[in-house]
């Protein structure tokens, strides 16, 4: 159920490199200089003709093929697909974290090939990630942990306020000075979706963001993104494995030895489902 240790590893330290740790200092640009490159097609995330490998030489191994995909604006999209299919892979191309190789991908209406490392960073600071493993910093709180990720706020005062209010529409408004040890699950969890959404970002991207929660919390985090994506025309593209969040989807892409194997209406996915292999708890809303 669990990607394999090595892609985790790999995007957790993507994510600490770009995001956390380095880049800060080109901040101050950054949310201007994507927006005007935008081409307003409503397209959030348009992939066309994509191919990726891993390794070098004899080692060089493919793992995305030919991918073709739109995610239009305001839409959830779930990506499911057994373990080691590409899905990780993909999700972190589309969120700049990798180079492509080949293909076209188009994010926010900014052309990712051939970008400079520095403007990538730019493209990535209008996303917001959420991983499975939450990163966060355990010597910090709750609050702390969100505040670090403010971009673009001098005044600290208002940087509370504004991760307070963040903490509290997550139902956190009396944790936000506990500490990730003293926390649940799936209080962690939310901790790490309001950092992911504190600056308000157009695209999100969530690998597995259900799997270590349980049932309630899952339907918490999930019934947050549905309302991200209908109240503030956020884009939304989720992959998980968790059958029980599949209704709050528009559409389901379904990732099978690396190529898109099908890309449904979640309707005519589960028509299209062997119902006794979809799990009875799908739709437990
Ligand atoms: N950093 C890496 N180096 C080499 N191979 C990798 C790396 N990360 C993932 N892979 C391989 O690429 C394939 C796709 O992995 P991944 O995108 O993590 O799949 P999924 O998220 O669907 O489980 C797998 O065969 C995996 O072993
Ligand atoms: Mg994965």
């Amino acid at each position: 159920m669990i990607s394999p240790a090595n892609s985790s590893y790999d995007e957790q330290s993507a994510f600490q490199d770009g995001l956390v740790n380095g880049d800060r200092a080109s901040s101050q640009i950054t949310q201007k200089s994507v927006d005007q490159t935008a081409d307003f097609t409503q397209m959030a995330v348009k992939i066309r003709d994509l191919n990726y490998y891993f390794g070098q030489g004899d080692l060089r191994k493919q793992v995305l093929y030919d991918i073709n995909l739109d995610l239009p604006q305001g839409q959830i999209v779930i990506m499911t697909g057994p373990s080691g299919s590409g899905k990780t892979t993909l999700l972190t191309l589309i969120g700049a974290l990798r180079h492509l190789q080949e293909g076209s991908l188009q994010v926010l209406g900014q052309e990712l090939v051939g970008l400079s490392k520095s403007t990538l960073v730019e493209v990535r600071r209008n996303i917001g990630f959420i991983f499975q493993a939450h990163n966060l910093f355990e010597s910090l709180t709750a609050s702390q942990n969100v505040e670090m990720a403010i971009e673009l706020l001098d005044d600290w005062r208002e940087k509370r306020k504004r991760v307070h209010a963040m903490l509290a529409e997550l139902g956190l408004a009396d944790r936000v000075s506990y500490k990730p040890k003293s926390l649940s699950g799936g209080q962690k969890q939310r901790v790490a979706i309001a950092r992911a959404l504190v600056n308000q970002p157009a695209l999100i991207l969530a690998d597995e963001p259900t799997a270590a929660l349980d049932k309630k919390s899952g339907r918490d985090v999930v019934t947050l993104m549905q309302k991200l994506a209908q109240e503030h025309g956020r884009t939304i593209l989720m992959v998980t494995h968790d059958n029980r969040i599949l209704d709050v989807a528009d559409r389901i892409v379904t990732l099978v030895d690396g190529r898109l194997e099908s890309d449904d209406s979640l309707n005519r996915y589960v028509e299209t489902h062997d119902p006794k292999a979809l799990d009875q708890r799908m739709f437990m809303m």
